[in-house]
């Protein structure tokens, strides 16, 4: 299968583009679509056998069920067995945006989509492309992220096509995706509502539309076997073995300056944050997360580092990390994953 790429700019202008799109999802294939979050592998989330090529595309485990995105709220109901009046506020003031909502289904949502539970998690993008495409087609569209499971999730249309290019026939390019790690997960089903998983927002920006949000358990204990079925999954994970370490310049510069001693013969990426950039030699490979003070920078530089430590082919990845607070709590989420648990605070 070839695997076209369709740059949209405009809306009006790259239209045939986005008929070509609905076309393709109507036909039950599959496309990669652009959100704010990451970019997403869409099906048609009302037909069973599209739904089916997403997990056979991705090697997605068959107990993982999937988001299905909407254009707007009207789109909710047919989907849902009921929402929840206190929840309206929170719907209205972040949708659309990186809040996935996890509701009992209604009879219409296929099993497959929500790997034969009785809840359906449900966003609505705020990406204007895949929106116009959503509303357009007239139907939810189910999509994980647009990698091959297991590896970091893709943020461009690039990132798309290497894990993709052959086994999909097409992806609809809305440049870089701004947030750059995935949605919040909050399961309404029973109180206290509860984040499966961490992402752009966090309790306390939930709470300002609710009464008392908790994390999941599993996300505080590392014992605890999680509610959501994709965190405990291998996740997010470079071809390189890597590790993250927490701490001040000088205990950096220690670490990386012993480590260099130790293991020279290895190629290293180190990502690290731009006040520590001078802690690395010319020839060093160095990747930057924005600026420390800044943890929306560090999202959105996170996944795009990971995909280009392989480009790169490096045998090792040496990543800075951050305390656990707003976003931060999201990003060490997908840390732990990439580095499978490989954390250390110097
Ligand atoms: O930002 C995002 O959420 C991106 C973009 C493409 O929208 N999508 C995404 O999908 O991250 P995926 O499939 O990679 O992750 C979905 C997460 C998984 O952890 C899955 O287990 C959980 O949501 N999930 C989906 N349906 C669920 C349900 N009914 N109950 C509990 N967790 C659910
Ligand atoms: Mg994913």
């Amino acid at each position: 299968m070839i695997t076209k790429i369709y740059k949209v700019n405009d809306l009006k202008k790259d239209s045939k583009y986005i008929e070509k799109a609905i076309e393709y999802l109507k036909n039950d294939d599959l496309v990669a679509i652009p959100t704010e979050t990451v970019y997403g592998l869409g099906a048609n989330g009302l037909s069973e056998e599209a739904c089916k090529k997403i997990f056979e595309t991705k090697g997605r485990p068959q107990d993982n069920p999937l988001i299905l995105h909407l254009s707007k709220v009207d789109e909710l109901e047919r989907l849902v067995k009921e929402i929840p009046e206190d929840i309206e506020k929170l719907m209205k003031e972040l949708w659309p945006g990186p809040l996935t909502l996890v509701f009992y289904k209604s009879e219409l949502v296929p099993s497959i989509v929500t790997a034969g539970g009785n809840t359906v998690a449900i966003r609505i993008p705020n990406n204007n492309i895949t929106r116009n495409i959503i509303e357009k087609a007239g139907i939810p569209i189910a999509a994980p992220s647009a990698n091959l499971s297991g590896r970091p999730s893709p943020t461009t249309a690039d990132d798309v096509y290497i894990d993709l290019n052959g086994k999909i026939p097409l992806i609809i390019d809305g440049g870089q995706s701004n947030i750059g790690i995935e949605s919040t997960v909050l399961d309404i089903t029973e109180k206290p509502y509860t984040i499966l998983r961490p992402g752009f927002f966090d309790k306390e920006d939930l709470e300002v539309y609710l009464d008392e949000v908790l994390y999941d358990t599993s996300l505080v204990k590392d014992d605890v076997v999680p509610r959501s079925p994709g965190q405990k999954y291998k996740h997010y994970a470079p071809k390189a073995k890597m590790e993250v370490i927490i701490g001040d310049g000088n205990s950096i510069k220690s670490y990386i300056d012993e480590y260099k001693e130790n293991k020279n013969e290895e190629k290293v990426a180190y990502i690290l944050f731009d006040e520590n950039k001078y802690l690395l030699k010319e020839e060093d490979i160095f990747l930057s997360l924005g600026s420390k003070d800044n943890l929306i920078e560090m999202a959105y530089n996170l996944f795009k580092n990971l995909r280009q430590a392989d480009k790169l082919n490096v045998d090792k990845i040496i990543c800075e990390g951050t305390d656990e607070y707003g976003i931060g709590i999201g990003i060490m989420n997908r840390l732990k994953k990439s580095s499978a648990g490989n954390i250390r605070r110097i």
